[in-house]
């Protein structure tokens, strides 16, 4: 199946060097990619060598458009900067894909934080299928879990350390160092958004938070709506006095229904070490979902890094190249599903 990849950052590279070794038995082809600052390289009937690790960049391509119409590929890949305030231009992107009649991949969370129930019903209207299994938890399956083993389960909540450059710098500080050296570590290790304030301001687990919320509560949150408080209050000073305490801090994304409808929050929180959300090592994520069928359950993603991400998005291209029905809908149940025909 032909690609057209949106962004060629960390976690484009990562993806191509993921298909370049899994070609044999998954032979996709890149037709085109495009950027923001290093131009376009098009080609309908396949890049150099069908997956480039060094693309040759041409011009810019003037339009989105413009270049889904030149690559002409059957699934759209969304890996541009993260934008927690709009969702855009991926949006746009996928709205584009959509309308040309590509299937859509992104790992990009922005979407799913502003516009998931449009583009959803967008997707399932044109019979094309919509996947993000990297935007949470990097490759870990989060959303994929929900959509193909857990008929009939009602989500309630869900409890997640899910940002990784947070952890980083809270580690960094607590080994006697600076918050600018954690966040350089985290860069290093290219797993901060483009802007690293989103990261320890906490706007990447608000979007996480709205994302994990529109798509397994049927919530049409915003992260602008969620209860937001990061990490840069905390300084290596008072990270000392809480490992003294025998304490961490992590930064925590709660979502859960109550009487008057969704409580969404984030917030550097004071754990025992033993808390089941601090104790896993490094880059580690980690959510718990609260469910009516399956009381409390969760899954743990050690030490991810890029590879991962690339692995979520990987598994979403094989997905849809076996084909799809087109609908990635909420049941009135709350479950991920397919919809019921
Ligand atoms: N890195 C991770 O570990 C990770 C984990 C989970 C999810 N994600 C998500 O994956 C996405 C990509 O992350 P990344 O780390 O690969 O980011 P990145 O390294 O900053 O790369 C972003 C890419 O998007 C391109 N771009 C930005 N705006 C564009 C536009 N308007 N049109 C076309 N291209 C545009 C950039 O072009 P130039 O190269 O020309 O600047 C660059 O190639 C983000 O949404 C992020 O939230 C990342």
């Amino acid at each position: 199946m032909n690609l057209a990849l949106i962004g060629y950052g960390n976690v484009g590279r990562a993806l191509v060097r993921l298909l370049r070794q899994k070609r044999r038995p998954f032979p996709f082809t890149i037709t085109g990619i495009h950027t923001l600052r290093h131009g376009t390289a098009v080609n309908p009937a396949g890049l150099s060598d069908g997956l480039p690790e060094a693309p040759h960049f041409g011009p810019r391509a003037a339009s989105i458009e413009e270049f889904l119409d030149a690559a002409r590929a059957e699934i759209a890949v969304e890996l541009t900067t993260l934008n927690p305030s709009t969702g855009e231009p991926a949006i746009s992107h996928i709205r584009a894909a959509l309308a040309r009649g590509m299937h859509v991949a992104t790992a990009n969370k922005g979407p799913l934080a502003h516009a998931y129930a449009d583009l959803r019903d967008e997707a399932a209207r044109a019979g094309l299928g919509f996947r993000f299994e990297s935007a949470v938890m990097d490759g870990a399956p989060v959303f994929n879990l929900w959509r193909h083993t857990m008929p009939g389960v009602k989500v309630l909540g869900f409890t997640g350390a899910l940002n990784s450059t947070s952890k980083v710098v809270i580690e960094t500080m607590e080994r006697g160092g600076s918050f600018d050296d954690g966040l350089a570590a985290a860069r290093k290790m290219g797993i901060t958004e483009a802007d690293g304030a989103f990261d320890v301001e906490g706007w990447d687990s608000a979007a996480k938070t709205a994302a994990l919320a529109n798509v397994l509560m049927d919530a049409r949150a915003t992260p602008q709506q969620v209860s937001t408080r990061g990490i840069t209050r905390l300084t290596p000073e008072r990270m000392q006095e809480i490992v003294r305490e025998g304490k961490t801090v992590r930064l925590i994304s709660r979502g859960r229904r109550t009487a008057s409808g969704l409580s969404l929050r984030v917030r550097a929180e004071v754990l025992n070490r033993c808390d089941l959300l601090a104790c896993t090592p490094g880059t580690s994520n980690l959510i718990l979902f609260h469910t009516d069928l399956m009381g409390t359950f969760g899954t743990v993603s050690i030490n991810p890094g890029v590879e991962q991400t690339a692995y979520g998005v990987f598994s979403d291209l094989v997905e849809l190249s076996r084909g799809v029905d087109g609908a990635d809908v909420v049941n009135g149940n709350g479950g991920v599903g397919r919809h019921q025909r």
